[in-house]
């Protein structure tokens, strides 16, 4: 697939995840198969203050290309400056956001809130679009309130903005992420396109990607949750949409080795103790379906070491703490 001037290795992309998608976290979702990733959504007003959290949120690695740099604000004069830096610091793609329904954003005038504002969001666009050379990209909602789809009038609005594709994340404001998406609200959005739409929402194995693509005729798929903890979740997408076929999913063993994978990079990247503690955040995940998962979690939540975090995972498979998913479950604590 290509986006504009970038081609991808496939359609799949790692949707943004603010407080998830860090540079370890983009690195491992490319090895795991996704065509595209995206970095948690920047705020424009700190990235042109340069501040340096702000910074390292936007630092990319040479393994992680094709990325997408997203940003949020609601100037569109900030808006171009701080797509300028984006480009500037490597990204192949710059990705606006008019989907975040928290409220500290859709307060500020962003997010959301703009796909209720058309001449803002247009001018937010046409600024972006005319300051930078790599392609730019939004991700709408399909509205503010539930069975509203304002998604078909803005790819429409996006096309004469000079927007390379969309994502339509297929959940309105109200639902935040819960519920099923609207696969016809998206599949609306598709039709009324003049450009590639992508759908989002609750795509978390091989049948939903499917389903999406058969039921919307999009472009390609962004997957979100279903990928924390499962970063080759793209690549046993991939492989089915194209053959037809399941390959296996990852066993406990593969699960727990890409964590302490993750684990490294993560100490690697902020250091030990601070890569240790941000990845509690995506720990469960890991754990998910795992006898006592809540036990190891409430474990996890003490360690600041990776010699720490090796200790608690040695135990899992040992006897009575955790057992296989075959055994006597009853027995013991389960999720
Ligand atoms: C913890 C979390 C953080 C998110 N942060 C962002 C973000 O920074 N930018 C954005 O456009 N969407 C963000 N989203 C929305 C996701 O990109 C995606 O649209 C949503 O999770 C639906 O996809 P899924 O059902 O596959 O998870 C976030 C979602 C979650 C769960």
């Amino acid at each position: 697939m290509r986006i504009g001037t970038v081609e991808l290795a496939n359609n799949l992309i790692m949707a943004p995840m603010a407080g998830i998608t860090d540079q370890p976290f983009r690195r491992l979702a490319r090895e795991g198969g996704a065509g595209l990733v995206c970095t948690e959504m920047i705020s424009a007003t700190a990235l042109v203050r340069r501040d340096d959290k702000t910074l390292k949120i936007m630092s990319l690695a040479a393994d992680e290309h094709p990325v997408s740099v997203q940003i949020f604000g609601s100037e569109p004069a900030i808006m171009a400056e701080a797509a300028q830096i984006a480009a500037d610091g490597g990204a192949d793609i710059v990705d606006i956001n008019f989907g975040c329904p928290v409220r500290k954003i859709v307060k500020s005038g962003a997010g959301v809130k703009l796909i209720e504002n058309e001449a803002r969001m247009t001018a937010i666009m046409e600024a972006v679009v005319g300051r930078v050379t790599v392609p730019v990209t939004i991700k709408i909602r399909i509205g503010r309130e539930a069975d509203e789809n304002v998604a078909p009038h803005i790819v429409k609005r996006a096309a004469a903005s000079g927007i390379a594709q969309v994502t339509v994340h297929g959940r309105s404001a109200v639902n935040f992420h819960k519920g099923l998406p609207d696969l016809e609200a998206v599949a609306a959005a598709v039709r009324a396109a003049p450009m590639q739409v992508i759908g989002n929402g609750g795509i978390i194995d091989e049948l939903t990607a499917k389903d999406f693509l058969d039921k919307t005729n999009c472009a390609g798929l962004m997957v979100g949750r279903g990928a924390i903890g499962d970063p080759a979740l793209f690549r046993r997408i991939s492989h089915y949409l194209s053959t037809g076929e399941m390959m296996q999913a990852p066993t406990r063993e593969q699960r727990i080795d890409c964590l302490k994978k993750h684990a490294r990079m993560a100490a690697d990247h902020y250091g030990e103790r601070r890569g240790v503690i941000l990845l509690r955040k995506v720990m469960p995940y890991y754990l998910k379906g795992l006898p006592n998962a809540s036990r190891i979690r409430n474990e996890f939540n003490q360690i600041e070491t990776l010699l720490a975090l090796d200790a608690v995972l040695e135990k899992i498979g040992e006897s009575p703490y955790f057992i296989n998913d075959a055994g006597d479950r009853g027995y013991y604590e389960n999720e």
